[in-house]
């Protein structure tokens, strides 16, 4: 098992500053980097829609001189036919020399870790993590303020399924000095793991707000995301809740002069183009920092593998009486991955789900 990302707390803060410090060196310095990867190979495999994060772990891989293969759609590859993870990620690697991975269901880029012989990286595990992203958001963040700690971040929108506020608030919990506004309609409240886990565990002032306007003032940061429509059992509770917050130029008049907006992309009715030429949005930014601190992440972890440096990730254990309920999780679907846990908290006795991090039952 090699170094791999999960989840972005797979970086130390040393590391992640000096993937930051390397991002910043490659933008100034592009030719530098252009051979750095001479000869090696990196495999995409996406088994759910994507524009931004594939492309930009390809193009991140060819400006650093390496070659890419890959899988655009889970139609078209042997998981159609039923191939498990572990099965996948163990052929492709003997093709490549590191792999970037989305998937719907929640741990399989853990599953994909485990079983391949070279760096797997978590391109999205349905609604969990998406630390890639998070690398953007910490590069814009730091780019637009000069500092990562001693700042109000507000997350607005779908908190429930967004997957790039749970790695970036993870993210955010090692810094000092960070406020946490989360505003969101009731229905899609941060999970439940997400408080207990982090927020509250780790002593992160926060507080939540239905109220985008009134919340306005405080934020030093505004992260916007979209409603999650794939991720609805109910369609009608997602109509109903779609355009639950919609940010136009109005909305920002109590806004600071030096707000900035993010945003994972894609957008699709929460932020108006109107707001595209206000110097507070920063989203067309972020998609060129994910670009640059992918090519940080692949130096890091394909320098890491040579050094035989070893995975990051601990064991679950199976724990008899507990299951995973998590109908998303990896385990629900692929019948021969052991049900394994993980107990975070001994007091109360909890215990989650290894693969997705769901409370056990
Ligand atoms: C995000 C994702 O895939 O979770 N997009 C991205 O990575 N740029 C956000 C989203 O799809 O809403």
């Amino acid at each position: 098992m090699r170094r791999s990302l999960i989840d972005t707390v797979d970086l130390t803060v040393e590391e992640l500053d000096k993937m930051i410090a390397t991002a910043c060196d490659i933008a100034d310095h592009p030719d530098k980097y252009a051979h750095a990867c001479d000869g090696k190979i990196l495999a995409t495999l996406f088994f759910e829609p994507s524009t931004r994060t594939r492309l930009s772990f390809e193009a991140a891989m060819l400006s650093l001189g390496g070659n890419v293969i890959s899988v655009s759609s889970a139609g078209a590859s042997s998981a159609a036919k039923g191939e498990s993870v572990a099965d996948t990620a163990k052929t492709v690697s003997c093709y490549a020399d590191i792999i970037a991975m989305r998937h719907p269901l929640e741990g399989a880029a853990l599953v994909a870790a485990q079983a391949a012989s070279i760096p797997v990286i978590n391109a999205g595990d349905g609604g969990h993590c998406h630390p890639t992203q998070t690398l953007a958001d910490l590069y814009t963040i730091y780019r637009e303020k000069g500092r990562l700690n001693d700042l109000t971040v507000g997350f607005c929108g779908d908190l429930k399924y967004g997957r790039t506020v749970h790695s970036l608030i993870n993210a955010l919990s090692r810094y000092t000095g960070i406020k946490v506004v989360l505003i969101s309609p009731e229905e899609l409240r941060l999970p439940e793991y997400m408080f207990a886990e982090v927020l509250d565990k780790k002593g992160m002032s926060y507080r939540e707000t239905t109220d985008l306007v009134a919340a306005m003032p405080e934020l030093d940061i505004l992260y916007m995301t979209r409603v999650q429509r794939e991720r609805f059992a109910d369609q009608e509770q997602y109509q109903r809740l779609k355009d639950s917050y919609i940010l136009t130029p109005d909305k920002l008049e109590t806004a600071k002069a030096d707000l900035a907006i993010l945003h994972p992309l894609p957008r699709v009715n929460e932020i108006s183009v109107a707001i595209d030429d206000d110097p507070r949005a920063c989203y067309f930014k972020q998609v060129l920092g994910g670009k640059l601190m992918r090519m940080a992440l692949i130096l890091k972890l394909l320098d890491d593998a040579k050094n035989n440096v070893p995975a990051t990730f601990g064991m679950g254990v199976p724990t008899p009486g507990k299951t995973c309920r998590n109908g998303r999780c990896i385990c629900q679907v692929e019948q021969e991955l052991p049900q394994l846990f993980v107990q975070t908290d001994a007091e109360n006795d909890v215990w989650r789900c290894y693969w997705c991090e769901t409370q056990a039952e």
